[in-house]
């Protein structure tokens, strides 16, 4: 049935939903998936058609239970739309934002744009979203256990210092700390299209700029476990330089490799489409090679004191299982699901499953860093 899906999503379902605008598209996908996830008939269906379970798949990280390794990344669903759904459609887990501490509307449409040639989407949003506390206190207490993460960045915002801006990221953590309804943090400071990323001359992307963050947040005591969404597009020292700043905090368990890509000159890219790219930044398959590679530095270095997430360009099961033998114990994807359709995740699991199997593993955990 996935394959039959993935048939048709590819050839007819995708085809008709392109030549609509995409950010309509994905709306569209918001409230639909809002409303299938309101139906347990709904649920289930999708579950018996599309989602993959099998034991080699799972793992226990920081205390959480992963059913499968393959997770929804920041930015697909601000308000949480779709957490009812997403364990449905077979996601081990799933991060729900950015969301940041006073809501934001969004920048000027186009916010989202296809590059179908380079397999890639031109992302412009800017944090759309209704803010930490409104999107929390509507989320409901799910019955089912899979781990959902928020991911937390700045107000989009022009902000008069570095120290307001760190303030407000502050104030976005503190009212998340009221709420029990998710299981771990993202630290969102790699967005590339923000407006304090512009016009503040301190970031938060630098190892002074992260550790006086991370200062800040020691302060809270968090009690769940917090993953650094990591900048793509910094040098390997530079990397291994806010590495160095995230392991003197304990609370910080986990890295995730990375956010999208800035660079035109990215090779990944069809000639033409770049051309005519409008405003933004870039995910898909432009992102793969150097998040695989600074992925894999970063588990040579550091992967007994860090969890490490693969992020980018994941299309296929192979994709995923690359990732996992360079270093990650997890894989998130946003692009891939958008090509490929909503039934990837079960194919993807279920041929990682395969794969795993193939080479002798017996559990996924087995598998992680293999290639060093
Ligand atoms: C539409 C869209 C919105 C995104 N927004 C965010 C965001 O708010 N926060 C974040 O950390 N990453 C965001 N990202 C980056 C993704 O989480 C991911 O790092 C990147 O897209 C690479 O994965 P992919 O190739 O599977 O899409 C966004 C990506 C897309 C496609």
């Amino acid at each position: 049935m996935r394959k039959i899906s993935q048939f048709l999503y590819v050839n007819l379902v995708k085809p008709i939903l392109f030549l609509f605008p995409a950010d309509d598209v994905h709306e569209f996908f918001l409230h639909m998936g809002n409303r299938f996830g309101k139906y347990l008939f709904v649920k289930k269906f999708f579950k018996k058609i599309w989602s993959y379970d099998d034991k080699i798949l799972e793992q226990n990280i920081c205390n959480l239970n992963f059913k499968n390794p393959i997770g929804l990344s920041a930015g697909f669903d601000y308000n949480a739309d779709l957490v009812e759904i997403l364990p449905s459609i077979g996601f081990g887990f799933y991060s729900i934002g950015t969301l940041t501490y006073e809501s934001y509307a969004g920048n000027p449409v186009p916010m989202l744009s296809r590059l179908p040639r380079s397999r890639s989407l031109l992302v412009n949003k800017g944090f759309k979203n209704k803010g930490v506390k409104n999107v929390l206190v509507n989320l409901s207490n799910q019955t089912h256990k899979t781990p959902k993460g928020i991911s937390i960045g700045a107000t989009n915002k022009p902000y008069p210092n570095f120290d307001s801006m760190l303030k407000d990221l502050v104030a976005g953590f503190q009212d998340a700390e009221n709420f029990k309804n998710f299981d771990y943090y993202e630290l969102n400071i790699s967005c590339p299209n923000l407006l304090n990323i512009q016009n503040l001359k301190e970031q938060i992307a630098s190892p002074t700029g992260l550790k006086q963050a991370l200062e800040l947040l020691e302060d809270l005591d968090l009690k769940r476990p917090v993953f650094i969404k990591m900048p793509l597009e910094i040098s390997l020292n530079e990397t291994k330089e806010l590495m160095d700043v995230a392991n003197d905090f304990s609370f910080i368990r986990g890295l995730i490799f990375s956010n999208l890509v800035k660079d035109r000159t990215n090779k990944a890219f069809n000639a033409d489409e770049i051309k005519k790219a409008g405003k933004g930044n870039f995910s898909g398959k432009p992102v793969e090679e150097k998040s695989n590679s600074v992925l894999h530095y970063a588990y040579k270095i550091y992967n007994k004191r860090f969890i490490l997430v693969g992020v980018g360009g994941v299309f296929t099961a192979e994709d995923a299982y690359k990732k996992i033998l360079l270093g990650a114990s997890l894989v998130q994807l946003i692009t891939g699901m958008v090509f490929m359709g909503p039934q990837q995740i079960g194919l993807i699991n279920k041929e990682l499953a395969k794969l795993l199997r193939r080479d002798g593993y017996v559990n996924v955990q087995d598998a992680i860093g293999a290639l060093t």
